[in-house]
């Protein structure tokens, strides 16, 4: 723990693709409302990758962007963690197709998959490179196309998600005050099959059978992740915050991902945050798994409410299930 506290945040980067589909958009292909979509899940428009545009691609842009926020150049890095559930393909992994898109010579790196908390779990696999001493700059991106796993004429998850990414650099803390100070993650495999994609791996791999079984698209018991989310994510973050000698209301800053607005909402009201912590960006995003965090960062940053020294709360849920929480101080 101590050496994780020597791990900072010193750069972010954030990219979504230009094409918006609006809530109207959606009534126009499934039966639904713009005033069920707001209400139960906060979500008016999200962002969607055009065809042949993939999660290396958003990376990429959410990559250069960090990089040009820090002033240095890709041969800086010395490995590269991607958070996806829709790698470009399944191998190689879209870890090696990024370094190459950026010209990342130098680097190593590997493709986590941990679904919404892939993006935490990823953080923290990479500040253990850092805290140990072997490597010096590690850049961590969660990209997500979901609109390439989406049955569009599914109402239930149609609504829910957008496409996204977002960018951090890891590097050794000078200062005791700022960067990573502790973690909590959990998985409890008995959720699998509340929220999966079950065709195209070694399981089902793909036939003719399985795309006509709609298998290779996101299924999910909406009510039964909803449920475990609220509570367990709550759980984490008590934990966490104990742990710590802290309570909600210390928070400056309390970024979750971004999976439906009620269950945010019911959490901070959980944690007893303080409203002006609390940061919400679904609205414009929708869910983009992977890259909701790293995006919420950023607009946390956009909102001013992220300054040197801030105490942050980044918290996910996710398919596995999986939970995480990760408690900072913001670096610059
Ligand atoms: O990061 C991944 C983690 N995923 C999540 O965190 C998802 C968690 N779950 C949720 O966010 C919510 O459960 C949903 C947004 C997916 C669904 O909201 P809900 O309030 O749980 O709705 P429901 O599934 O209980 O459905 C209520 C009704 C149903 O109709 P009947 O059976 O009551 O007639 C659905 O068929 O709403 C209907 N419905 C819709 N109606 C209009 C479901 N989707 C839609 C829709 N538009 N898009």
């Amino acid at each position: 723990m101590s050496q994780l506290a020597r791990v900072k945040i010193s750069a972010l980067g954030t990219y979504v693709p230009p094409r918006v589909l609006s809530n109207a958009d959606l009534e126009k292909m499934v039966e639904t409302s713009n005033d069920w979509i707001l209400e139960r899940t906060g979500i008016r428009e999200r962002h969607l990758a055009d065809k042949g545009v993939a999660s290396s691609d958003l990376a990429v842009e959410a990559a250069k962007r960090a990089l040009a926020q820090r002033g240095i150049p890709a041969t800086d890095l010395e490995v590269i963690l991607i958070a996806t559930v829709t790698p470009d393909m399944l191998f190689p992994s879209t870890a090696c197709l990024v370094q190459h898109k950026l010209g990342a010579n130098g680097a190593w790196g590997f493709d986590l998959s941990a679904a919404c908390s892939a993006f935490l779990y990823a953080l923290q696999t990479g500040a253990q490179y850092v805290a140990t001493g072997m490597h010096k700059k590690v850049m961590v991106i969660g990209s997500d196309v979901m609109s390439s796993i989406i049955d569009y004429t599914d109402r239930a998850t149609c609504v829910i998600f957008g496409d996204g990414a977002g960018a951090v650099i890891l590097e050794p803390a000078e200062e005791d005050e700022v960067g990573l100070i502790d973690y909590v993650h959990e998985v409890d495999g008995s959720g699998a099959q509340s929220l999966y994609m079950p065709g195209g791996g070694s399981l089902h791999p793909s036939t003719r059978e399985t795309v006509e079984k709609k298998m290779h698209y996101v299924h999910q018991d909406g009510q039964a992740v909803f449920k475990f989310a609220v509570r367990k994510q709550t759980e984490l973050c008590e934990k966490l915050l104990k742990r710590n000698n802290l309570k909600g209301c210390d928070l400056d800053a309390f970024i979750p991902h971004q999976a439906n607005r009620r269950i945010i909402m019911a959490t901070a009201d959980r944690l007893g945050l303080r409203p002006e912590s609390l940061i919400i960006n679904i609205d414009r995003y929708g869910n983009t798994t992977a890259g909701t965090i790293p995006l919420a960062m950023g607009t946390a940053i956009e909102e001013g409410k992220l300054k040197k020294g801030s105490l942050v709360m980044l918290a996910s849920v996710g398919a596995g299930f999986t939970v995480g929480a990760t408690l900072l101080r913001w670096a610059y």
